[in-house]
């Protein structure tokens, strides 16, 4: 049977409530959270409130049948009721050292999920011919924290860029650069961002000038001048609805000069994902047009099954449950973004074989999702080729914002773009890191300018990827720099400098402390034992509920036992070689397990900093 304290006590808990209140409530949680005040135990279990209500019980009746009933011979000293009904345990000391010393692997005591699978996280989907902006890049380092925990778990994860790049806005695109004799082979982002632009604005025209309130106080020379532009808008709108049924039906020029825009788009985004150190292959991008072939048969399934309904020339699906249809095919025959998911959909669980579809993208896209879910089950597409049907999950994530509180901009008003801001955070992370390395003390003052630079890199995508991902992904935060790169505070590099500082200790004793027997006297000692039994748990509620920040507030606990273990016990001038290996091989451990969690946020973890 595995150490892992807490198994062995949620099992124990789980038998004694089957033991005391029958065999109903085997499913019960038995809610067991590390103590709230450590002079009470080490762990407590707070079911009785919540089962001494479903049960009509006093809770500390509820509390004491459990602990009547429970078995933990091994496992933890008798428990204590204390308050309402809460139930402290102190492990047993034996059950604790065996629980590290069974950690000391190199899966750091984290255990495979009993039921892998085939995952699809659906990230990064940034727009051909478009600038990637902060909403992908919180999608590919979000999505790319997904893949690294479930991947750990054993789960077969595979990683998909739905390429924004087909449709009416890439059309839109290729014919304002034919109707100006542009070259898109010549082209470079920046160009083609820019037409992006104007096209849109060209096809707009200025029909939100006409739908506005304004309209009535305008006067007709006004008037007249927006309806002229919103015709200009209509014909460039027309035209480049032929390109589109150009592209679409193959045009070979056409097609040509499409792949140049992919291509641009593409070699950009490989540059802002390795300053990332985010890998995705070409197999994993598969754009839009990636199903282009498949759009009809969409619309024959929806059809065939007496699924959607005419509206008006265009094709809706309706549900029982809203009045909002989704529109699956317009009047004029073009298919939509919704026509693609849907065949993503069936592509990955009918041919990938997806147990669970996560779908990486901007909370404002909820509602598209839930359609496009919904109408996929209508139709069956969330069938796996076992029969059983896939979970689709939406993890929609706040807006990135500027110290205005509104979406971040640049000075000018445009739209902040990747690859700036990622130049960014690494000038500032090696400026930081170069500050330090002056004082002739710090371990870094002897390194190389290169080694400085990769060290300032890794705090500065470090700092990025950490304000992202050590919140609820749901809520908004403001991007300050200044605050993210601190190596104080709730930031990455504080936890990249607590990894780099126990390395340097490590490195100071010439040992590691390895096959040492543990001594866990010193209640800091205890402490810090007590956390790191907490990895493979809280790695697999990361995983269960898609929350990283889970990992991320499990580090700074860590990180904070730590330095109350090494302010109160000497590990260098421990007073026995006994104890002083002891503690080696706890920071040893610790050094890991704080490395092993930042690599699950994507975070690199320097020895030296
Ligand atoms: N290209 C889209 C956008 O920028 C994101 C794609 C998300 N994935 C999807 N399967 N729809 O909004």
């Amino acid at each position: 049977m595995s150490a892992d304290p807490l198994q062995r006590l949620r099992t124990a808990f789980q038998n004694a409530i089957v033991a005391a209140f029958g065999d109903d409530w085997r499913d019960t949680d038995p809610v067991i959270r590390p103590a709230a005040k450590p002079e009470h135990g080490d762990f407590q279990c707070n079911v009785a409130m919540g089962l001494g209500k479903r049960l009509g019980i006093p809770p500390r009746d509820v509390a004491r049948k459990i602990i009547e009933a429970i078995e933990l011979d091994g496992i933890a000293d008798p428990p204590q009721i204390a308050g309402p009904g809460f139930i402290n345990i102190r492990l047993d000391e034996a059950l604790l050292s065996s629980a590290i010393e069974e950690m000391d692997t190199s899966r750091l005591g984290v255990q495979p999920d009993p039921d892998p699978s085939i995952v699809v996280i659906d990230m990064c989907g940034v727009n051909v011919a478009k600038q990637m902006h902060v909403g992908h890049l919180r999608s590919t380092i979000i999505g790319d924290a997904f893949a690294r925990i479930l991947s750990r778990l054993g789960h077969d994860v595979r990683k998909e860029n739905h390429l924004g790049d087909w449709g009416l806005p890439i059309a839109m695109v290729l014919h304002l650069l034919r109707s100006r004799h542009q070259d898109p082979a010549t082209c470079t982002l920046e160009h083609l961002d820019a037409a992006y632009r104007s096209a849109q604005s060209l096809a707009k025209g200025d029909a939100a000038g006409l739908h506005a309130g304004g309209l009535r106080h305008v006067g007709p020379h006004r008037i007249a001048e927006l309806e002229a532009q919103n015709t200009g808008a209509d014909a460039f709108r027309a035209a480049a609805g032929e390109t589109l049924v150009g592209l679409q039906a193959g045009d070979q020029e056409l097609v040509t000069d499409w792949s140049c825009l992919i291509d641009v788009t593409l070699s950009a985004m490989a540059e802002a994902l390795q300053l990332l150190g985010v890998e995705l292959g070409p197999d994993d991008n598969r754009g839009e047009s990636s199903y282009r072939d498949k759009l009809e048969d969409v619309i024959d399934a929806f059809t065939q099954g007496g699924l959607c309904r005419e509206d008006d020339g265009a094709l809706v699906v309706d549900f029982e449950d809203r009045d909002r249809p989704l529109l699956i095919r317009k009047s004029d025959g073009g298919f939509l973004y919704a026509t693609t998911d849907l065949a993503a959909v069936r592509s990955r669980c009918r041919d990938t074989g997806a147990a669970r579809c996560i779908y990486v993208v901007d909370a404002r896209q909820r509602d598209h999702f839930r359609d496009v879910f919904d109408a996929a089950r209508l139709v069956g597409w969330d069938q796996r080729p076992d029969g059983r049907a896939a979970d689709f999950v939406h993890t929609g994530f706040g807006s990135v914002l500027g110290p205005d509180k509104k979406p971040l901009k640049t000075r000018s008003g445009d739209n902040v773009t990747l690859a700036s801001l990622l130049k960014e955070a690494i000038d500032r992370g090696t400026r930081e890191v170069r500050r330090r390395a002056e004082d002739p003390k710090s371990p870094t003052h002897e390194l190389s300018d290169e080694q400085l630079n990769d060290i300032g890199r890794s705090v500065g995508i470090g700092a990025v990827k950490y304000a992202d991902l050590a919140n609820d992904l749901v809520r908004d935060y403001v991007f300050d720099l200044d605050r993210m790169v601190a190596f104080e505070g709730d930031t990455g590099p504080y936890l990249q400098y607590a990894h780099a500082r126990i390395r340097s200790i490590i490195r100071r004793a010439e040992d590691d402390g390895r096959d040492a027997a543990l001594q866990l006297e010193a209640p800091e000692e205890r402490r810090l034992a007590l956390v790191l039994t907490r990895w493979n748990d809280t790695v697999h509620a990361a995983a269960r509920f898609l929350e990283p920040h889970r990992i991320a507030g499990y580090l700074r606990d860590l990180a904070e036992a730590f330095n109350g273990f090494y302010q109160a016990c000497p590990v260098l001038k421990a007073q026995s070689d006994a104890a002083r290996k002891s503690r080696l091989r706890l920071a040893d451990i610790t050094s890991r397990v704080l490395k092993d969690g930042l690599c699950m946020l994507g975070i690199d973890a320097p020895d030296c900093m």
